[in-house]
């Protein structure tokens, strides 16, 4: 394991909200190609640290690095640029549109480097991108449902769309917060393979996930948040075995 691996690195990082330390110490390194879970209980600042990384929120202090460019300062949409797609907790969809369009705005968007407002006109002439949309679609086993109002969509349906959404923009790092929740074990499984198919083709994932079937299913690697400090990483097994993990999370959530 060399450094020079390392795609994503959190370095030093503390967050507070007022009095509360919602990230102390935080130092995470990503390294290329593999899938690094965030797990930990409810309140642990899983979402804060995806947050920070996307830029959403800044650090009080410490940097974010993203293949040796400091992400820290930057806005979302930069960041997002450089190749770093996220999926949220809570989908962030257009519920008016039609699923395809949905699945071609973030293509679309990237490709003109800025939000247009024409893009509704747009999104009926181009071709191309109505066809990688379809892939993606496709992939993520929601074609027949392409013309459907999006805020139609059952919860489990809506996460996959926004993979979609997320898969389209074809980013070197994707982040998943909870990218299971709300699924039925059936399409839980299916998301699970799908994501395996993902890491075939050598993307960079952080997945932050509760559900233990899915996180042993895929991580590489896995650092254990516990109220803002990590308190272990490793591999699943290193994390498995760990009296500390069972303590503050295996042991709490069950
Ligand atoms: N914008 C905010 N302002 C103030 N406090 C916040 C804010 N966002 C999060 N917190 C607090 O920071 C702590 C970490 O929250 P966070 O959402 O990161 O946890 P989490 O690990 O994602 O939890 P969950 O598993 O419930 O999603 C919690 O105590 C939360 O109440
Ligand atoms: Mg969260």
């Amino acid at each position: 394991m060399t450094n020079s691996n390392v795609v994503l690195h959190v370095a030093d990082v503390h967050k507070r909200f007022g009095g509360l330390h919602a990230l102390a110490d935080i130092d995470l390194q990503v390294e290329e190609g593999q899938t690094h879970a965030i797990i930990g209980p409810n309140g642990a600042g899983k979402s804060t640290l995806l947050n920070v990384i996307i830029g959403k929120l800044a650090p009080t202090s410490g940097a974010v690095v993203f293949d040796g460019t400091v992400l820290t300062g930057k806005k979302p949409y930069q960041i997002n640029q450089l190749g770093i797609a996220r999926v949220f907790q809570t989908p962030e969809i257009f519920a008016d549109l039609s699923v395809l369009q949905n699945v071609m705005i973030p293509a679309l968007a990237k490709r003109d480097g800025a939000f247009k407002l024409n893009m509704l006109r747009t999104l009926e002439s181009e071709t191309e991108i109505r066809a990688e949309a379809e892939h993606m679609l496709e992939d993520v086993g929601m074609i027949s449902r392409r013309e459907m109002a999006a805020g139609s969509l059952s919860r489990g349906d809506k996460r996959r769309m926004e993979l979609a959404m997320c898969l389209i923009q074809r980013p070197r790092l994707l982040l998943l917060d909870e990218p299971t929740a709300g699924m039925s074990r059936h399409d839980t499984n299916t998301t699970i393979e799908l994501l395996k198919k993902i890491k075939s083709r050598g993307m960079t994932k952080v997945i932050i996930e509760h559900d233990m079937h899915v996180v042993f299913s895929l991580a590489d690697k896995i650092s254990v948040l516990a109220q803002g400090r990590i308190i272990a990483d490793g591999t699943p097994d290193q994390v498995r075995g760990n009296p500390k993990v069972q303590e503050a999370y295996l042991g709490g959530a069950h």
